[in-house]
């Protein structure tokens, strides 16, 4: 067992969500969200259907371990709302019958079984543009500079990492993959838009100009892969160990379909090991920086402890 949390992370995790839920709803009042309603519909029901807004609560406890000030909390809140549509993009095509043809996400029928399939890939349209447009349109009290950083930032994590990643973990499924492969694929797919959350919560937390910022930024990365990677470790685990209620997606899907997991390479015992490993390592990495990082530290000991 990792260090024992000395703060409750389960109702920090769940005070975030709603947070970031109540901010995502405000975002979708504007009488643009309304028509056509297929779209829309379509969009809410894959952002508003549970969650656990992991990524969204490591941008803002990077934002909280950086800054007292409040006044840029709102803009973070639209932040994570952007990193959040990414994700739930993410899922909705993940799930397609071209990639891993999933029926359930998160306890519910996937986007293109409640919508159909057209309707799913247009709403992730929608959703990944609707993630760069709010950062422009949405944000309040960062600079021009900051919201340059915070687009550049996602629109990387999305283009050079998540999807290159998907491409991967499709062309490797049914082929005999080494442990290098399957690092690499989670770090694309999977670690480089949880780091890119944690950087976001330090875009906003920090002053362009902050003389910790690239330093700040640097370290805050290396955790970002390393919790990363062991977020997917545990997915795959998961995946093998769990039931589909307990998921809210259908497990056994991985060997179902012959994917390059952590389980299926090194075997269960030793991805779990490597998961817990990857989180010493990356709570080992915010000793370097001067800030308060015992929330990031908790939380990262939540990814890898999980149950679902
Ligand atoms: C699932 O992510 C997809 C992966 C990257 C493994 P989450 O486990 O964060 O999914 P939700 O948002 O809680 O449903
Ligand atoms: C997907 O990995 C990662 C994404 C970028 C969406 P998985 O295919 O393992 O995610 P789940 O298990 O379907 O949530
Ligand atoms: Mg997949
Ligand atoms: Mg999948
Ligand atoms: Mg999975």
């Amino acid at each position: 067992m990792l260090t024992k949390p000395n703060i409750d992370i389960e109702q920090y995790l769940s005070k975030k969500k709603d947070l970031v839920d109540e901010h995502l709803r405000k975002l979708f009042q504007n009488e643009e969200y309304k028509e056509p309603k297929e779209l829309w519909e379509a969009v809410k029901y894959s952002l508003f259907n549970g969650g656990k807004r992991i990524r969204s609560a490591l941008c803002l406890a990077t934002y909280e371990s950086l800054t007292d000030d409040t006044s840029r909390l709102n803009d973070c809140l639209t932040a994570c709302a952007s990193i959040e549509m990414i994700h739930a993009m993410s899922l909705i095509h993940d799930d397609l019958p071209a990639m891993d043809d999933d029926d359930l996400r998160r306890g519910k029928p996937s986007c293109h079984k409640a919508f159909g399939e057209a309707t799913a890939i247009l709403a992730g349209d929608a959703m990944l543009s609707l993630a760069t447009q709010i950062l422009i349109g949405q944000t309040h009290e960062i600079s021009e500079c900051q919201k340059l950083e915070l687009i550049n930032t996602l629109t990387k994590a999305f283009s050079f990492g998540l999807v290159p990643g998907q491409i991967l973990d499709l062309y490797f499924a049914d082929k005999s993959a080494t442990l290098n492969d399957t690092i690499k694929i989670a770090t694309l797919k999977t670690a480089e838009l949880i780091k890119a959350s944690i950087v976001c919560g330090a875009i906003v937390g920090l002053n362009t100009k902050d003389t910790i910022k690239d330093k700040a930024i640097t370290h805050l990365s290396t955790f970002g892969l390393k919790i990363g990677v062991a977020f997917q470790i545990i997915d795959d685990i998961l995946d093998k160990t769990s039931d589909t209620k307990t998921l809210g997606k259908t497990s056994g899907k991985d060997e179902e379909q012959k994917k390059a997991t952590f389980p299926s390479i090194i075997g269960l015992n030793e991805a779990k090991k490597m998961a817990f490993d990857l989180t010493i390592e990356a709570n080992d990495e915010l000793e370097k920086i001067t800030i308060d990082t015992l929330l990031l530290k908790e939380l990262a000991n939540y990814i890898v402890n999980r149950i679902n």
